[in-house]
């Protein structure tokens, strides 16, 4: 039986039961709803913000989007994403530069041991495949980049990892800055720049 057919004791003894909000947009013609609903941003549009490179970048790192072959000690896992515009729009062949310590705490600064860039494809995403690194004195768990747009300025920062108990006492970890943890421990995160 259609509503509208009810007798009306009923459809307001109904509309009794539910919260005010629902019971006015029953009553609510449907034309005054909003035709659209405002856009979802398809990601948080403010850019990613910078860090401080620290004493362990070198230059000229190999392309390489695969630690594990490196022989450093630590616990395998993955790193996936995007590189995105600020207005959230995929970046293709954007540069991202990785390094980190392995899972001692401990950086290659005589090779290339866990150090490499990579492009964003298509899509804009990138896939590390590394060990997670592990903790130094004064440093919580992290990750370095460099990430770099096609024609664009390179931004320089860091990755945290969520509910770490060290990140409270790193006078340098940031919250805005800590990947979403997937499966099997293995991490993403989406990177917002100025294209
Ligand atoms: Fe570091």
């Amino acid at each position: 039986m259609a509503e509208r057919s009810l007798p009306r004791r009923r459809v307001l003894a109904g509309l009794v039961a539910l919260p005010l909000g629902a019971a006015l947009a029953r009553l609510a013609p449907a034309r005054a709803l909003p035709r659209t609903l405002a856009p979802t941003p398809a990601c948080d549009d403010d850019p990613t913000p910078k860090q401080t490179e620290g004493p362990y970048w070198t230059a000229e790192s190999p392309q390489k989007n695969d630690f594990t072959g490196d022989g450093a000690p630590g616990e395998r896992m993955t790193l996936t994403g995007t590189v995105v515009d600020t207005a959230c729009r995929p970046i293709a062949g954007a540069l991202l530069d990785f390094w980190q310590c392995d899972g001692n705490g401990v950086y290659d600064n005589e090779g290339f041991k866990l150090r490499g860039h990579q492009y964003t494809d298509a899509n804009g995403a990138y896939r590390l495949t590394t060990v997670k690194p592990g903790l130094y004195p004064g440093r919580t768990r992290h990750f370095h980049v460099k990430v770099r747009p096609p024609g664009g300025e390179v931004l320089t920062t860091q990755l945290y990892f969520p509910g770490e108990p060290a990140n409270q006492a790193d006078g340098i970890y940031r919250p805005e800055l800590e990947m979403t943890i997937v499966d099997n421990g293995d991490a993403t995160f989406t990177f917002v720049v100025d294209k």
